[in-house]
C-alpha cells in the first residue's frame, strides 16, 4: 500500500473506532425542559408527567431535566438556546413564536375562540395541525399542543368598560397582535418577560396585565392586583416544541418513545387544565385580596366591539383561511 493510502485508511480507520467508543461510553440522552411557570400549573405538572413516563419506558435510555419559573431559561431567550442545543424541550406560549413564524398570532386575536372546547378543536383540525409544523425551516419542530386557559384582565383599578382601561400601562407578551388589542381600547402595552410581572405590578411600574387563573394565582400576582376581570378575551396556550436537529438526529425507537409519553403528559396537561382553573379562580376569591369582577353581556360587548378591528389589522398576515377555520371551530 502506497504511503498517503495507508495514512487514509488508518485516518478512517481511528475515526470509526473513536465514534464506536462515543456510542458505547455515551450516557442516556439528556433532555432539557426549560419553562418559566411555577410546577403547580397545567405546564408544570405535564412537565413533571413527562419526565416521570419517560422515565419508566426508556429506563437508563432517557433523562429528563425539568427547570420550571425560568430557572434555566426566561421566555425571551429559550428558543434561542434551543437552536443552540442548550435545551431540548420548551413550551412557550403561543404568543412567543412571532420571531418564528405569523400564523400562530391566530390565537391571539382577541375574542375569536370562544372557549377552550373551541380552542381544542381547531387545534386537532388540519389548521392547527399544520401550523405545529409551521417554523420547520427555521429549525423548529411543533410536538403537540398544550392548555392552559383563558386570559382575564387584572389592574390596580376596577376595568367593566373599554374606557377603563385607558392610558393605563399593561404588561404583554411579546406579541404585537397583543398590543394592537391593549391599544385598541387606549391602554399602553408592554413587552415584559413572565418572570418580571410581579415586582412590575408590586411596584406599580404598570398597572395590570392579562392571564390565566392558574398563573395569576400561582405567581401571586392577585396579592398585587385588587381587581380582576372575568373577562375570557383570549387564550393562553402552549406549544411543545423541539429543535429539528435534535429531534431527528434521535434514534427512531428512541424517538417515538419520548413521542408517545410526550402525548399522554400532553393529554394529562389538558385534562386537568380546566379544573385547575376552576380551582385556582376560587381560591383568588377565597383569599378576599382581589375582587373578581363579572361583566354583564352589555359591558363584556362593549370590549368586544373595541378589539374587534385587530382581526382585520393582522389578518394578511395570519392568513384568513385560518381566522375562518378558528370561527368554525366555535360551532
Ligand atoms: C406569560 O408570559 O404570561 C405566559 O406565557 C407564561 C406561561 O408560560 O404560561
Amino acid at each position: 500500500m502506497k504511503k498517503s493510502k495507508l495514512l487514509v485508511f488508518s485516518l478512517v480507520a481511528s475515526l470509526v473506532l473513536m465514534a464506536f467508543a462515543t456510542v458505547s461510553t455515551a450516557g442516556p440522552i439528556v433532555i432539557k425542559f426549560s419553562h418559566v411557570v411555577a410546577e403547580n400549573t397545567p405546564k408544570g405538572q405535564m412537565a413533571n408527567k413527562f419526565k416521570e413516563l419517560v422515565e419508566k419506558s426508556l429506563p437508563g435510555k432517557v433523562e429528563v431535566e425539568v427547570f420550571p419559573n425560568s430557572q434555566l431559561f426566561g421566555d425571551n431567550k429559550v428558543l434561542e438556546a434551543m437552536l443552540l442545543g442548550d435545551v431540548q424541550l420548551a413550551a412557550p406560549s403561543l404568543s412567543k413564536f412571532e420571531k418564528y413564524t405569523k400564523c400562530l398570532q391566530l390565537y391571539d386575536l382577541p375574542f375569536l375562540l370562544q372557549n377552550m372546547k373551541a380552542v381544542s378543536t381547531f387545534q386537532n383540525g388540519p389548521f392547527g395541525q399544520k401550523m405545529l409544523m409551521s417554523m420547520k425551516d427555521k429549525g423548529l419542530i411543533g410536538l403537540g399542543y398544550l392548555h392552559n386557559g383563558l386570559k382575564q384582565l387584572s389592574s390596580n383599578s376596577p376595568l367593566r368598560v373599554p374606557a377603563d382601561a385607558q392610558n393605563k400601562k399593561f404588561r404583554i407578551m411579546g406579541s404585537d397582535v397583543l398590543a394592537a388589542q391593549f391599544e385598541a381600547v387606549g391602554a399602553m402595552p408592554l413587552k415584559k418577560p413572565f418572570s418580571e410581572v410581579f415586582t412590575l405590578l408590586q411596584t406599580k411600574a404598570i398597572d395590570g396585565q392579562e392571564n390565566t387563573w392558574s398563573n395569576i394565582y400561582s405567581k401571586k400576582f392577585y396579592e398585587v392586583q385588587p381587581y380582576i376581570t372575568e373577562s375570557n378575551h383570549g387564550v393562553l396556550d402552549y406549544m411543545v416544541v423541539t429543535s429539528a436537529e435534535f429531534w431527528m438526529g434521535l434514534p427512531e425507537d428512541i424517538r417515538s418513545g419520548i413521542k408517545k409519553a410526550l402525548d399522554e403528559a400532553i393529554a394529562y396537561g389538558n385534562e386537568i387544565s380546566y379544573e385547575k382553573s376552576v380551582e385556582d379562580r376560587q381560591k383568588i376569591i377565597d383569599s378576599k385580596r382581589s375582587e373578581v369582577i363579572e361583566l354583564t353581556d352589555a359591558e363584556r360587548q362593549l370590549w368586544v366591539e373595541a378589539m374587534k378591528p385587530v382581526w382585520k389589522k393582522f389578518e394578511n398576515e395570519i392568513g384568513k383561511d385560518n381566522i375562518d377555520a378558528a370561527i368554525a371551530a366555535n360551532k
